[in-house]
């Protein structure tokens, strides 16, 4: 995390992106028929997800800081490698990792937080801002997952967890929140 700390413009930008990416995959899962009607509690994470990357927009400008290029991030490619075809499949599978990207967002969000309080409060306090927005789209992604099938969700959350556990592991040089 020191190297986190150590480039907050990146972060910053990379952030950006998150939020971006963010709210296109809220729309991309209205694709699925078994999420037509949830089509309006999806819409309504995208927007609140577009508005986060306007604040991050927002912060950028203040700081002076340039938007630029996303770098990918191995942990989502690597999740998103295992979405399986098949409309149930699928759309089980990409709600359970949409869901962990939250939950990831979320604790980041939570850890920065913490340790900039600090060394930069209104970015502190920005991130806090953040939290439970990200922990309830974490909740509302898998318990979707969970209405459409939920001895496959739990099956399938098992597996994405053991997943995820090899994934982060994995050396990543890039300061970057996942
Ligand atoms: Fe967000
Ligand atoms: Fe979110």
């Amino acid at each position: 995390m020191p190297k986190v700390l150590g480039n907050l413009p990146a972060v910053l930008v990379d952030h950006a992106h998150l939020e971006r990416k963010a709210a296109t995959s809220a729309l991309n899962l209205e694709k699925y028929r078994d999420l037509f009607p949830r089509v309006e509690e999806l819409n309504a994470i995208a927007i609140e997800e577009l508005q986060h990357f306007q604040l991050v927009l927002d912060l950028l400008k203040r700081r002076g800081i340039p938007f630029g290029q996303p770098y990918p991030s191995p942990w989502i490619a690597g999740l998103m490698r295992s979405v399986r075809n098949g409309q149930r499949h699928q759309v089980i599978d990409h709600l359970i990792c949409c869901s962990l990207i939250e939950g990831r967002s979320c604790e980041k969000f939570q850890f920065l937080a913490t340790a900039l309080k600090t060394l930069d409060p209104e970015l502190a306090q920005f991130y806090a801002s953040l939290v439970e927005s990200e922990g309830n789209h974490y909740a509302t992604y898998l318990l979707m997952a969970k209405g459409i099938d939920e001895a496959e969700a739990d099956r399938r959350l098992d597996f994405y967890l053991e997943l995820d556990a090899k994934l982060i592991v994995e050396p990543n040089p890039i300061p970057m929140l996942h």
